[in-house]
């Protein structure tokens, strides 16, 4: 087996301007994060298909495992307060406590698993955009493509 995860390596010049308004929103999102622990803040946006944009940040804890990353927050948020709106794409950026990151962070193993299910929930793909406060951004198209061999809600049948 070969399994092949498809990454588009971009410059921030080349985002369309929905792409581009969703990352500011992400990185606007920042100083919301509660990561007074790891000093590392993550923000991820998403955009509905209304056009709608929610956002959500690392919310971590003095009891460290309670702690929630940026994109289950940020999905959490949606199912609650728009349950069944459909997420077109999800932006999603940090920033490390000694300054700006420049690299692209792609969403922890538990966080490609929620994602999955997000897909699984609306039937339909949600597109990644992952970078840093700067630099290049790596365009998914497909968040489950993060997570090769996933389990699905068929595998409980
Ligand atoms: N974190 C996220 O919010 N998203 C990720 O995809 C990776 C990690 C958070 C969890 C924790 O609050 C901090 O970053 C350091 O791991």
């Amino acid at each position: 087996m070969n399994i092949h995860v498809p990454i588009v390596v971009v410059e921030r010049a080349e985002l369309s301007a929905s792409q581009h308004e969703l990352l500011e929103q992400a990185i606007g999102a920042l100083g919301h994060a509660h990561a007074p622990y790891s000093r590392f803040r993550v923000a991820a946006a998403v955009r509905l298909a209304d056009g709608q944009i929610v956002t959500g940040t690392n919310q971590e804890n003095a009891s460290y495992p309670i702690g929630i990353c940026a994109e289950r927050v940020a999905l959490s948020a949606v199912n609650s307060i728009a349950p069944g709106a459909r997420v077109l794409e999800m932006a999603v950026t940090y920033r490390p406590s000694n300054g700006t990151g420049h690299a692209p962070l792609a969403p922890c193993g538990m966080c490609r698993q929620a994602l999955v299910e997000q897909h699984v929930r609306q039937n339909a793909a949600l597109g990644l955009v992952l970078a840093a406060e700067s630099g290049p951004v790596w365009l998914v198209e497909s968040a489950s493509d993060l997570l090769p061999l996933a389990f699905t809600p068929s595998d409980l049948d």
